[in-house]
């Protein structure tokens, strides 16, 4: 069990902002569902790799006010985006001690909320930055832990290249100190990532929702959860031997997987469109014509497509030629979330 207990440091309260930068990941094994909603434990421990694509860099600095200010891509944030920043910054400063309230200024480079896990890279940065203005000293696996509360993906974008996150055990203070993320080795896979962008609108069932529905009503779900424990032990192996291709078939099964868990959730949960659909029929195309190319997806009708760095190119022209994608990027293995200052 990590032992997260915080230490506290320097502050940056002076009124000088402090910077932090994050990159989204995208899970190879898939993180659904909820066992405690309040702590965001998971039913399930999850594999993802962070990108090097779509970077969210935020700000913080006191406000001198009684609440805290978001602002997200130069504009006001309001409603729920709001809402949910200020309970994790209330969680941080009864961590540090701290009461200053803060102004959050981020940039998401990443549509946000549209499946493509701008909120990983968001509660990565702002946790990296949150702690270190309130003087909290928290490793990586710590921060990760933290991370969490705002969002569970984010948790894995502390780190570069591949990481798991663990569902922990139990529930309450045990459940919340042994659930974090942690990186893991996959300098011998050779892995990229073409993501197809079908839809940057926000999507129409929140995350939260969708898991809580699937949870509650579909008949699937504890199926997919106990294949998903071996999906990921299958996984790690293919991982350290560098198989993409092993890689790339549990990734598609285990996200399929748990999208038909959420057609079978009662009223249906249905991210998968038309467009995605064409998609799908395009990976299954290039790989019985002997390329490798696997598809996920998220919580959004967008497809990642799994392959090896050197097929990425063909395949995202191959997906462009479709004429169903906004637009079609290549990603890599990326950085975890870092302070800006850490950079010079
Ligand atoms: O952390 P959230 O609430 O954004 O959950 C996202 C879950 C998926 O992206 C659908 C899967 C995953 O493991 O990232």
């Amino acid at each position: 069990m990590h032992d997260a207990t915080s230490r506290t440091t320097r502050t940056n309260l002076d009124g000088s902002p402090v910077g932090a930068v994050a990159h989204p990941n995208i899970a190879l094994i898939k993180y659904w569902g909820k066992r405690d909603e309040q702590l965001v434990l998971p039913y399930s421990d999850s594999l993802s790799m962070t990108l090097d694509i779509y970077p969210t860099t935020t700000f913080v600095r006191p406000n001198g006010g009684r609440c805290d200010q978001v602002i997200l891509n130069d504009a006001p944030a309001t409603g729920e985006t709001v809402a949910r920043i200020r309970r994790f910054l209330d969680l941080v400063r009864a961590r540090a001690g701290r009461t200053e309230y803060l102004t959050v200024d981020t940039r998401n480079t990443v549509p946000t909320g549209a499946g493509l896990a701008s909120s990983a890279s968001g509660f990565a940065a702002l946790t990296v930055a949150a702690a270190r203005l309130y003087g909290l000293d928290l490793d990586s696996v710590a921060l990760s832990a933290l991370a969490r509360r705002g969002s569970g993906s984010a948790s894995r974008s502390m780190f570069d290249g591949y990481s798991i996150w663990h569902a922990g055990r139990g529930n309450g203070e045990e459940g919340d100190r042994s659930s974090y993320a942690e990186r893991i080795n996959g300098d011998a896979l050779h892995l990229a990532l073409v993501v197809a962008v079908v839809e940057t609108a926000a999507k129409k069932i929140p995350s939260r929702d969708a898991m809580r529905r699937t949870v509650q009503t579909s008949p699937l779900y504890r199926a997919w959860v106990e294949s998903s424990a071996k999906d990921l032990h299958t996984m790690r192996a293919a991982i350290s031997r560098g198989d993409v291709e092993t890689v790339g078939e549990i990734a598609e099964g285990n996200a399929l997987g748990v999208h038909a868990t959420m057609l079978a959730a009662r009223p249906a949960v249905r991210y998968i469109s038309q467009a995605s659909l064409t998609i799908l029929d395009c990976v299954a195309e290039l790989r019985e014509s002997g390329v490798g190319a696997y598809a996920t997806m998220d919580a959004g009708p967008n497809v990642k497509i799994i392959c090896r760095h050197s097929a990425a190119d063909s395949i995202a022209a191959a997906i462009e030629l479709l004429g169903v994608t906004r637009s079609v990027l290549v990603a890599r293995p990326g950085p975890g979330a870092r302070l800006l200052d850490d950079e010079q």
